[in-house]
């Protein structure tokens, strides 16, 4: 039987939102993801308006992160009543990606000023994985301490920085490596594409047999 995950998505505004749109096209296609709810701050909006050259409002958003299947529904961050705003509402996981550094550091100070806040808040207390996809730098001695803060909380902090030894040609393949990443931290792997076996990767070896 197909397992049902259940899984809250968050952007936020930082650069790399085709990494959602990444995101949020595989966990459409994948079969054990029965529900995707998708958070979009309005910084995000802004980011994502800049980077895809689309409109602000949140359907042009919406549209230009492919977020178009019916198992993914779009809330509004301004509503504090939203369902991940409770513990007893049933998720698996949630990733912010990206998460911009002024989000960090409320969700460190438990803030909750928003549903992204608030959810992520709600992550932590019911000990849920929480994956942050920091895009920084460099990076401020505020900024460390409130990673230090979420990582005692039982976040995990996923900087976006490229793993390198996979060789990516293109933005479209570091994006695909650092989503499978991120999914195979919610329990979501899709491939042993990047997995490291001792002698090289298979995408590093792909490459250079095509070089
Ligand atoms: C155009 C633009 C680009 C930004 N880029 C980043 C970034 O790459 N990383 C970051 O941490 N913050 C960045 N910020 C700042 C955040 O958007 C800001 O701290 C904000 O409070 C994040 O929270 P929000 O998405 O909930 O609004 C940027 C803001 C704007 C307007």
């Amino acid at each position: 039987m197909a397992e049902e995950r259940r899984i809250t998505v968050a952007v936020t505004g930082a650069g790399g939102t085709g990494a959602a749109h990444r995101l949020l096209k595989v966990l459409q296609d994948d079969e054990r993801v029965a529900h995707v709810d998708l958070l979009v701050s309005a910084n995000g909006r802004k980011l994502a308006a800049l980077e895809f050259g689309t409109e602000e409002d949140p359907e042009s958003v919406a549209r230009a992160l492919g977020a178009t299947a019916s198992k993914v529904r779009m809330l509004d961050p301004a509503d504090l009543a939203g369902p991940p705003t409770s513990g007893s509402y049933p998720y698996d996981a949630m990733v912010i990606l990206p998460c911009a550094v002024g989000v960090l550091g409320r969700i460190a100070q438990g803030l909750a000023q928003d549903l992204i806040e608030r959810a992520a808040d709600v992550t932590l207390k019911e000990r849920r994985r929480l994956v942050l996809c920091l895009r920084e730098t460099p990076l401020n001695l505020i900024h460390l301490r409130n990673m230090v803060a979420v990582t005692e909380a039982g976040a995990i902090v996923y900087p976006m920085i490229p793993t390198y030894y996979n060789v990516p040609e293109t933005l479209g393949e570091l994006q695909d490596e650092l989503v499978e990443r991120v999914l195979q931290l919610v329990g979501l792997q899709h491939t042993d594409r990047y997995q490291w076996d001792g002698t090289g990767t298979p995408a590093r070896r792909a490459h250079t047999a095509t070089s």
